[in-house]
């Protein structure tokens, strides 16, 4: 759990908090990296992309205010917001359980901006060889995946992940026939000793996955399906080529690439991802209702990691 894994990653809050506000003290918003001060951030950071910082905080504005409105009316049981204290333990795990999401996608192209719109490929062009969530995170999501994976070396399965790199944080020694990463970095994806093949590809400007319809039985996505811009898209995607009952874990904890992240991701709190990540699911639609699970380690104290997942319908239409 060396603070040099960390390299790079900014905290995101843990909770709801006045997301519209900018910070009076400086132009990033509040709720963007807790533990990153204006002072502190890369010059490089402040004009990437050629965006104004007002253009910026007005974004977070629009998107936090209505996700506010949306998430009061969404996610309340007995009359309190689930979202106000995504503190306590439980609360990722219940956003998804009463959510009544409204008849339509409630998120605007401006939610899907990023501070950083230049090319994903510029950004990803040198690898990283470094973990992005502590070691206790990664020994809760391995274990995770140890009870919802098929057993190791099954015969004709098939996995993807997702936004892959150097590792993909499978259980020790787990293999299958095909183990498939898609992602931006190949020196990185060649080293993942996973995967049996992989692909170079960015979902932002192609969306369109390569495989045949229903031929994978899992697919998984570390930390990453907040810089997906177009995640209907790759949604829909994912549950064609899902097999029926195949399984998509998506799996997430408070840290990113704010500059790279989404802008609804950057200006709301782990139980919003929660239910920002449902709703990918349930707007792209052929999956069961998505569920939560928090597998955070030692609550508080050491990097939470959450998991989002559903299966795709028997009867989806692929
Ligand atoms: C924070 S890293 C996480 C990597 C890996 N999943 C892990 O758990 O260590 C973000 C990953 O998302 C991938 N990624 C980011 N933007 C992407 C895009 N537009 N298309 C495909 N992959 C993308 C990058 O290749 C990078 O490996």
């Amino acid at each position: 759990m060396a603070a040099a894994t960390h390299i790079g990653l900014i905290r995101v809050h843990h909770t709801l908090p006045n997301v519209a506000v900018s910070c009076p003290l400086s132009s990033v918003p509040r709720a963007v990296g807790g533990h990153c001060r204006l002072s502190k951030l890369p010059k490089r950071w402040m004009n990437i992309g050629g965006r104004n910082k007002t253009s910026r905080r007005l974004i977070l504005a629009l998107g936090a205010s209505f996700w506010a409105q949306f998430t009061s009316m969404a996610a309340k049981r007995d009359g309190k917001s689930f979202v106000a204290s995504a503190k306590h333990k439980g609360v990722v795990e219940e956003v998804l359980k009463s959510v009544e999401w409204p008849e339509q996608f409630p998120f605007k192209d401006e939610d899907f901006q990023r501070f950083d719109e230049s090319s994903d490929s510029l950004f990803y062009e040198t690898p990283r060889f470094v973990t992005h969530i502590d070691d206790y995170a990664i020994e809760a999501l391995s274990k995770y995946y140890s009870e919802v994976f098929p057993p190791s070396n099954t015969p004709g399965v098939s996995m993807l992940d997702m936004c892959s790199s150097w590792v993909s944080h499978y259980p020790a020694g787990y293999k299958q026939e095909r183990i498939v990463g898609v992602g931006m970095n190949e020196e990185e994806l060649k080293r993942n000793p996973v995967l049996t093949e992989y692909i170079v590809q960015d979902l932002n400007m192609n969306p369109r996955l390569q495989f045949d319809d229903n031929s994978f039985d899992v697919i998984t996505n570390v930390v990453s399906v907040d810089y997906l811009t177009k995640p209907i898209a790759v949604f829909k995607e994912m549950c064609r080529i899902l097999k029926p009952g195949g399984l998509a874990i998506m799996s997430f904890s408070n840290r990113c690439f704010w500059t790279k992240a989404i802008s609804i991701w950057t200006s709301t709190g782990d139980a919003d991802h929660a239910l920002i990540v449902g709703s990918y699911f349930h707007y792209a639609g052929g999956f069961e209702p998505p569920q939560a699970v928090d597998i955070s380690p030692n609550a508080g104290r050491t990097d939470p990691m959450y998991v989002v997942y559903s299966r795709k319908l028997s009867t989806a239409q692929t």
